[in-house]
């Protein structure tokens, strides 16, 4: 086979297999550009960032990487975990035990042993990172309305477009089809978006524009097998059957809130910038 197309579909469907997958999927803690609202960047994570590393990393040991899934005394299980290239998702997925698991006939494997990939790291918005939206406007009016209409082929200057994100993404996707362990991934608002877009059908021009459904502090479970493929509702806004939402959002806030002395509910908020 010498065409580049025919060579890429049969790459593709070799590394396919339709027995059950999970892959998760969350994005990183609060860092410090997003108190502010400031694109991109490589900011660290903060406080609150920090209190839910410790809440993935619970989580990890007791369903990713667990035989008896829930039991904190189950025996770990092989399962892989992916970050990009950024601090804010290596500082959130630093906490989560990697054990090494010793099989009877196989050789030694570290579970959740972190993968970093560069294809995964966030949109790249070129001249207008670490900016706010607002400066964005005021800096460069023509990006906002350009990205506005167009927000798929969009590309900001010197930076990338959704496109550019799709074509970067296709060789993890393949990676990422091929597995049969469970797969943890930390990364970003943008990537994932289009990762969660592809893995439950919904179209890509809808993907940018899916603004509430990747969520901070929430692992999105996706549960894959023969039979995914005729759940899928191709509606952005209606998840389908094989997705599980693990919300830590409150989690998180009480934890802060007890850390901080049991500050009242609504002064937490006003320091989180909700009110
Ligand atoms: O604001 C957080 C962030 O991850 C930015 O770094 C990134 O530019 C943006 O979200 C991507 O989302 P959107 O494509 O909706 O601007």
């Amino acid at each position: 086979m010498r065409a580049y197309l025919p060579q890429r579909i049969v790459q593709f469907l070799t590394a396919t297999h339709p027995t059950k997958h999970t892959i998760y999927l969350c994005r990183h803690g609060e860092s410090e550009y997003n108190t502010t609202g400031r694109l991109g960047g490589n900011s660290p994570i903060t406080e609150r960032g920090w209190v839910f590393a410790e809440i993935l990393a619970k989580f990890a040991a007791r369903h990713i990487s667990n035989l008896r899934d829930g039991d904190p005394d189950g025996a770990s299980i092989a399962a892989r975990l992916w970050t990009s290239s950024m601090l804010r998702t290596i500082q959130t997925a630093s906490l989560i035990p990697h054990p090494t698991l010793t099989p009877p006939n196989g050789a030694p494997w570290e579970s959740m042993a972190p993968r970093i990939y560069r294809n995964i790291d966030e949109i790249f918005a070129g001249d207008c990172e670490g900016l706010t939206p607002e400066e964005v406007a005021a800096t460069h009016p023509q990006a906002s309305y350009l990205r506005k209409m167009d927000k798929i082929g969009y590309r900001y200057p010197r930076g990338e477009s959704y496109f550019d994100l799709i074509s970067r993404l296709e060789p993890c996707i393949q990676e990422m089809e091929s597995y049969n362990e469970p797969l943890l991934i930390v990364s970003h608002q943008a990537i994932l978006r289009c990762i969660f877009a592809y893995l439950t059908g919904v179209d890509r021009e809808k993907a940018p524009g899916m603004e509430t459904q990747i969520q901070q502090n929430v692992v999105y479970q996706i549960d894959l097998d023969a039979s995914s493929e005729q759940h899928v509702t191709g509606d952005e806004k209606r998840l389908p059957a094989f997705v599980t939402v693990h919300d830590f959002r409150d989690e998180v806030e009480r934890t802060m809130r007890e850390r901080r002395g049991g500050g009242s509910r609504e002064e937490d908020d006003k320091v989180a910038g909700v009110l």
